[in-house]
C-alpha cells in the first residue's frame, strides 16, 4: 500500500546508463511507486549540455546544467555522472542535506570511498552502488548482506564487459582489437575514456570495491596490481587457443596465508584459461564473479556486464531499496572495514605460468634453457617448439610450468632474457582457473 508520499528523486547524469534510468522512472513509475510504497517523483536530470543529442527522448523540462539546485530538496540522489570531480562533491553535498545516495561510479568509490562512507555512516544516510560492480550482476548486496556471516577465502572473475567483448571477438571470430573496440563502443560498454577499460583501471576499481566489501578492509585503487589487454596481439590469442586456452582479463581477490601471517592480494591482469573452464564461455559483455566462501563453498554470478538498461535495473534496484529505508527511517547496512587486512606483492603471489621464448632453433639451447629455469626453482609441466614464423633459422619455445612463486618467475625469465640463448621474451601470461 503507497501511502502517498512523494519522494523527489535528483539524477545526475543522461548517459547510456541515465537515460535508461530516467525513462524507466517515467514509464515504470505506478509499479515502482508500488515497490517502493512511495511515488518517486523525478525532480530534475542534470546533464553538461541539455541540447546533447540523447539515445532516449526525455523531457526538456527535466534537463538542466544546474546540479547543485537539484540536490536541494531532493530524498535520493542517483549519480551517474562518472569520474571524480564532480561527482564526489554532489554525493557529499547530497549526503549533508539528508538524501540517501545510489551511484554506480566506482572509479571514485575506489579511490573516494572511504570518505564517502564514513561522511554517510555520520549523517545516518546510506550509500548504495550495485551497479558499481558487474554492472546487472548481483554481487555487492550478496557480499555486503548475505555473505556478512561467512569467511570469504576467494574472489575471482571477469568484471570487465568491454574487454571481454574485445577478446571474445578476436577469439571467436577473428576480429581485430580496433574493428572489436569499435562495436563495443557502439553498445555503450566503454567508459567515457576507453584507456580506463583497456589498461584495466576500471576491472581494477571494482576488484578494490569486492575485496573490500569481501575481506573488511579498505582496499583502494593503489592496492591493486593491474595490467591490462593493450598487449594482447591477435598472435598470443591465436597461440592460446592452439594450446586449449583463451586469454581473459581477470579479477583475482585472494586471502593469503604464509606462516600465520595472513594477508590480501587484490590483481587484475590478462591471464589463459582453459576452453573447458566455465569463464571461457562467459561472451560478449557478461562478466562471471566466482565467490569461495568458507561455509557456503563456492558461488558463481553470472550476467551482463555492461551495457545502458542492463546497468539501469541494478540502479532501480537500489532507488527502490533506498526509498523503502528513506520512508521506514533507521541507518541502512553500512560498510564495515575493520579488518584492516595488509596488501600484499604481487611477488607473493603463486599460480601457473606460460612463457614464450624465440631462440636460435640449434642443438643444446633447450637444456640451457632448462638449467636456467631449474635454477630459478621453477617447475617446469611442458615443453613445445616449433618453428618461428617470424625470423628463419628461430624457434618458439613455449614452457608452461608447475604452480611457482611470482617472485622466482620473473627472476627467472629476468634471467632468460638475458641469457645469450634467448632472443626475445615473446610473452609471459599467468594461467589461472586450475
Ligand atoms: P556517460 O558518459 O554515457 O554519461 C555521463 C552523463 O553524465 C552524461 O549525461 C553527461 O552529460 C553527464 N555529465 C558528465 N559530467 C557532468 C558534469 N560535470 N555536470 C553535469 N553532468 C555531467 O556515462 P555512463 O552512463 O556510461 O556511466 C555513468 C556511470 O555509470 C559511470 O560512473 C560508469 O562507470 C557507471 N557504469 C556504467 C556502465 C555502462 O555499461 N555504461 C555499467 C556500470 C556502471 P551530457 O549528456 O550532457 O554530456
Ligand atoms: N566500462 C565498464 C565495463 C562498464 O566495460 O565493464 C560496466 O562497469
Amino acid at each position: 500500500m503507497i501511502d502517498h508520499r512523494r519522494l523527489r528523486v535528483a539524477l545526475l547524469g543522461a548517459g547510456s546508463v541515465g537515460a535508461q534510468v530516467a525513462n524507466l522512472l517515467l514509464t515504470q513509475a505506478s509499479e515502482l511507486a508500488e515497490r517502493a510504497g512511495a511515488d518517486l517523483e523525478l525532480a530534475g536530470i542534470a546533464v553538461r549540455d541539455v541540447d546533447a543529442p540523447r539515445d532516449i527522448d526525455l523531457p526538456r523540462d527535466l534537463l538542466t546544467t544546474d546540479a547543485e539546485s537539484l540536490i536541494v530538496g531532493a530524498d535520493i540522489v542517483i549519480e551517474l555522472m562518472g569520474g571524480i570531480e564532480p561527482a564526489r562533491t554532489h554525493i557529499l553535498a547530497a549526503l549533508n542535506s539528508g538524501a540517501d545516495v545510489v551511484t554506480g561510479n566506482k572509479a571514485l568509490l575506489a579511490t573516494h570511498g572511504a570518505e564517502i562512507f564514513d561522511a554517510a555512516d555520520q549523517l545516518g544516510a546510506s550509500v548504495s552502488y550495485e551497479a558499481a560492480v558487474a554492472a546487472a550482476i548481483p554481487i555487492i548486496r550478496p557480499l555486503k548482506d548475505s555473505l556478512a556471516g561467512d569467511r570469504i577465502r576467494r574472489i575471482f572473475g571477469i568484471v570487465n564487459g568491454s574487454t571481454n567483448f574485445i577478446l571474445d571477438k578476436m577469439d571467436r571470430e577473428g576480429l581485430s582489437a580496433a574493428e572489436a573496440q569499435r562495436i563495443a563502443t557502439e553498445l555503450g560498454y566503454l567508459e567515457a575514456d576507453p584507456t580506463l577499460d583497456l589498461e584495466g583501471y576500471d576491472a581494477a576499481q571494482k576488484a578494490a570495491i569486492l575485496a573490500s566489501l569481501a575481506f573488511h578492509t579498505h582496499v583502494s585503487l593503489d592496492d591493486v596490481h593491474r595490467e591490462g589487454i593493450e598487449n594482447i596481439t591477435a598472435d598470443m590469442i591465436d597461440g592460446a587457443r592452439r594450446a586449449g586456452f583463451t586469454i581473459k582479463l581477470l579479477a583475482v581477490c585472494e586471502r593469503l596465508d604464509e606462516d600465520g601471517a595472513e594477508a590480501i592480494s587484490v590483481r587484475v591482469y590478462p591471464a589463459l584459461i582453459s576452453r573447458d573452464h566455465p569463464l571461457a564461455s562467459v561472451h560478449g559483455g557478461n562478466n562471471a564473479v566466482f565467490v569461495e566462501a568458507q561455509a557456503a563453498g563456492d558461488l558463481m554470478f553470472y550476467g551482463a556486464g555492461a551495457g545502458g538498461l542492463q546497468t539501469a535495473s541494478a540502479v532501480l534496484g537500489d532507488v527502490v531499496s533506498a526509498a523503502r529505508r528513506h520512508i521506514a527511517g533507521g541507518v541502512g547496512v553500512g560498510e564495515s572495514p575493520r579488518q584492516s587486512l595488509p596488501t600484499a606483492s604481487i611477488g607473493r603471489i603463486h599460480t601457473r605460468y606460460q612463457v614464450t621464448l624465440e631462440v636460435a632453433d640449434e642443438p643444446g639451447v633447450l637444456a640451457r634453457i632448462a638449467g636456467i629455469v631449474s635454477e630459478g626453482g621453477v617447475s617446469v609441466a611442458t615443453v613445445e617448439q616449433s618453428p618461428s614464423s617470424d625470423a628463419q633459422g628461430r624457434a618458439h619455445i613455449v614452457i608452461g610450468t608447475h604452480r611457482a612463486r611470482e617472485q622466482a618467475l620473473s627472476d627467472t625469465v629476468a634471467r632468460l632474457a638475458a641469457s645469450d640463448v634467448v632472443e626475445r621474451v615473446v610473452s609471459v601470461l599467468r594461467v589461472e582457473g586450475e
